[in-house]
């Protein structure tokens, strides 16, 4: 059996940059740079202009990734992309990205398998265990697999959203998973998920089982409710239990391994809040300087945050092969996920 390994990364967040002043003086919220600085560890994220979706925000990270990897989209053999905020309700964004990574046209043209994962804040965890499982089954060489979102789209940009919109912000991250008969790689992957908080953390914005699915008024047009339209977060209930997974995580990962959290050369939390992850670095006696950071930037990325540290370490050094790398993640569902790699 082959192992898999992380080929090559890459990363793009928008230009624009939204500080947390931006968001009282531009749209008005009802907020201070203290408040949301204090509580999260958010000083400013980016936005995407209207008119570009979660697949052009991946397709520029994928080709940053294949470059990193030193391959040409049509040495793929499968896509899968992670995501919260797809394009369209159907179908997915990863066929939306392999059409535009020339994958459908000319004589180079591969219409491999292009898979969606709705796991949210988890989604780049069970998409690695996804492509892992594919690249060991030998199945396939070379799997893109990206996180891409654009919150700014669907945050209720407004004094009455402001829980859940000073916390998100929109980008991509992306990895190439290969096999490699070398002795490195992913060495195992944990996901895990619990039905029973569906509406603590949720974005509805219709109710399939209503006829129609979304309410029309009276001249036959489409009617979403606020309550529905934005999404809804009890958050200190996410709070509590993303730090009882994530450690829960943690240490299923490094029992399952043999090994200790001292073993590990970097962490790759995910970005929801500083304060959830300097938790769970304290419970576990994670040193500081072990974990990567950047939701002081970027603020919550969802499927995208754990992809864009990994790049930005690779790229600055941080990260260097060798090294022991430990990925953890909790969100809606809820669901969790851990990963340990050789780098
Ligand atoms: N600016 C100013 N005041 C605000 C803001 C804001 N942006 N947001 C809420 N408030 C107000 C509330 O209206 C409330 O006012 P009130 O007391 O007059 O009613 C007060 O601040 C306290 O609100 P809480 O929601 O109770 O604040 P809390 O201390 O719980 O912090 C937060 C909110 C930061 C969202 C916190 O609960 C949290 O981080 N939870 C984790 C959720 C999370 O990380 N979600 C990310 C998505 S899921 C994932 O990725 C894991």
């Amino acid at each position: 059996m082959p192992n898999a390994y992380i080929s090559g990364t890459g990363g793009y967040v928008p230009p624009r940059v939204v500080t947390n002043d931006d968001l009282i003086q531009q749209y008005g919220v009802d907020t201070t740079h203290e408040w949301i600085h204090r509580r999260t560890g958010i000083n400013e994220r980016r936005f995407a202009d209207a008119g570009v979706g979660s697949a052009e925000l991946g397709e520029k990270a994928a080709r940053r990734a294949l470059e990193a990897a030193g391959l040409e989209p049509h040495e793929l053999d499968m896509i899968l992309f992670a995501s919260l905020s797809p394009d369209y309700c159907f179908p997915g964004s990863g066929v939306i990205m392999q059409e535009r990574l020339g994958l459908c046209e000319g004589p180079k043209a591969r219409f491999v398998p292009a898979m969606d994962i709705r796991n949210q804040c988890s989604g780049f965890l069970y998409g690695l265990g996804t492509a892992t499982s594919m690249v060991q089954s030998g199945a396939c060489k070379h799997v893109l697999l990206v996180g891409g979102e654009t919150h700014s789209a669907a945050l209720d940009l407004s004094t009455r959203g402001r829980q859940v919109a000073s916390l998100f912000g929109d980008g991509a991250g992306a990895v190439v998973v290969s096999a490699t008969d070398e002795d490195r790689g992913i060495r195992g992957w944990w996901l895990g998920a619990d039905g029973r908080h569906v509406e603590v953390l949720c974005q509805k914005v219709w109710d399939i089982k209503q006829r129609p699915f979304i309410p029309l008024d009276e001249h036959g047009v489409g009617q979403v409710q606020p309550e529905a339209m934005w999404a809804y977060m009890e958050g200190k209930k996410v709070f509590r239990h993303a730090v009882e997974r994530m450690c829960e995580a943690v240490l299923t990962a490094c029992t399952a391994q043999g090994i200790t959290g001292a073993d590990i050369d970097l962490w790759c939390f995910h970005q929801a809040n500083m304060r959830i992850n300097q938790y769970v670095a304290e419970t576990l006696g994670i040193p500081e300087d072990k974990l990567v950071h950047n939701i002081d930037r970027y603020g919550n990325t969802t499927a995208a945050t754990i992809p864009l540290l990994l790049d930005e370490a690779a790229r600055d050094g941080r990260l260097q092969r060798g090294m022991k790398v430990a990925m953890v993640a909790f969100g809606s569902g809820f669901t969790w996920g851990s990963a340990i790699c050789d780098w």
